[in-house]
């Protein structure tokens, strides 16, 4: 016979075992429709407080970015229930060309912010606890460790070391902090991006020295990757790195650089815009000495060019002619 929880929840088949509970899918019996829901039941009573932290936060997050519990039960055995996220963990994905991570990274950067508005950090971000959605919604999972910084003044107790160890901020290592920051997750979310580029952990170990982003991918346009936001994320001392906001600032710009680079505007290239057509030439132009005092001061050769498919129109710049 099916195995059903809370009267309620029918289990269609198994998902896993996450570090604390075990998943299925399951099925509302109360309703006719057949939608899917995920049901992550508590391995370890005595973790009750794993799943209360899980709940707390799905109710004071509304944000499409993060799970919602629609039921739970904490009596044992304690369960809650999520709708069925259908997509790919980011365990399973990297590693991803590197304008679609720094889209997947600035989407994550974007909800790690709005939790952090709501003062709620994760404290364990990882590629295990992220799907990206069939629509390429990025959904963050598994606030159990999360930490609520306004509930929360100081933690007294000795947590255990949370999140995993190679994920989580030097700070938050053994159990160590005192006080914690929404900058540990930042430091994930660095890890994260590494994680998306080249489709390897990176090893705390690996932060000493230059770490290998650029030489895996061959590719130098991620030298802007690792200095400008890699680097800073990956700082040891918390108050030097960025906010999750001040993170996607710099992706988007990253993303721009990035999209300049692979997408040079000449005719005949993919429009940067829609992405479906590609851009004829319009005209051709020569101007001295534009744009004087920036990195792209002098003389430059410009060419007009205009999508066939949507119709945007882009000036880009060829070569100097110093
Ligand atoms: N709502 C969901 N939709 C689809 N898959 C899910 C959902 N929630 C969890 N999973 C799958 O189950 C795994 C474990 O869930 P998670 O919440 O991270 O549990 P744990 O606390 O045990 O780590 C996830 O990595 C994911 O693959
Ligand atoms: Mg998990």
């Amino acid at each position: 016979m099916a195995t059903v929880f809370g009267n309620r929840w029918q289990v269609i088949d198994s998902l896993g075992e996450g570090g604390q509970g075990w998943v299925y899918r399951v099925r509302d019996t109360q309703t006719a429709n057949d939608d899917a829901f995920v049901l992550k039941r508590l391995k370890n009573h005595s973790r009750l407080a794993r799943f209360e932290r899980e709940i707390s936060a799905a109710i004071r997050l509304q944000h499409e970015g993060i799970c919602q519990v629609v039921d739970f039960s904490l009596d044992s055995p304690a369960f809650l229930v999520m709708p069925f996220v259908s997509g790919k963990r980011l365990a399973e994905m990297g590693p991803v060309p590197p304008l679609e991570a720094m889209q997947l990274f600035s989407a994550l950067c974007d909800i790690v912010h709005y939790a952090h508005q709501a003062s709620v950090v994760h404290r364990d971000l990882k590629p295990d606890n992220i799907l990206v959605r069939d629509d390429s919604q990025v959904v963050i999972l598994d606030f159990g460790l999360c930490y609520f910084a306004d509930e929360e003044e100081r933690l007294t107790e000795t947590m255990e070391q949370v999140g995993s160890r190679f994920y989580i901020a030097p700070e938050l290592e053994s159990g160590r902090a005192t006080t914690v920051t929404a900058k540990a997750d930042v430091y994930s979310l660095g890890k994260i991006l590494y994680f998306l580029l080249s489709g390897k952990h990176l090893a705390r170990e690996k932060l000493v020295g230059e770490n290998d982003l650029v030489r895996i991918n061959s590719d130098p346009q991620l030298e802007y990757v690792n200095r400008r936001i890699l680097e800073p994320a990956l700082a040891e001392a918390p108050q030097k790195r960025p906010d999750a906001a001040g993170l996607r600032r710099t992706a988007e710009n990253v993303a721009r650089l990035i999209r300049e680079h692979y997408y040079p505007g000449i005719a005949g290239s993919q429009c940067r815009f829609c992405g479906d057509g590609h851009y004829q030439q319009l005209g051709h132009h020569v101007s001295l000495n534009v744009w004087e005092n920036t990195h792209i001061s002098g003389a430059q050769e410009l060419v007009l060019v205009k999508c066939d498919s949507c119709g945007n129109v882009q000036w880009f710049t060829v070569k100097a002619l110093k």
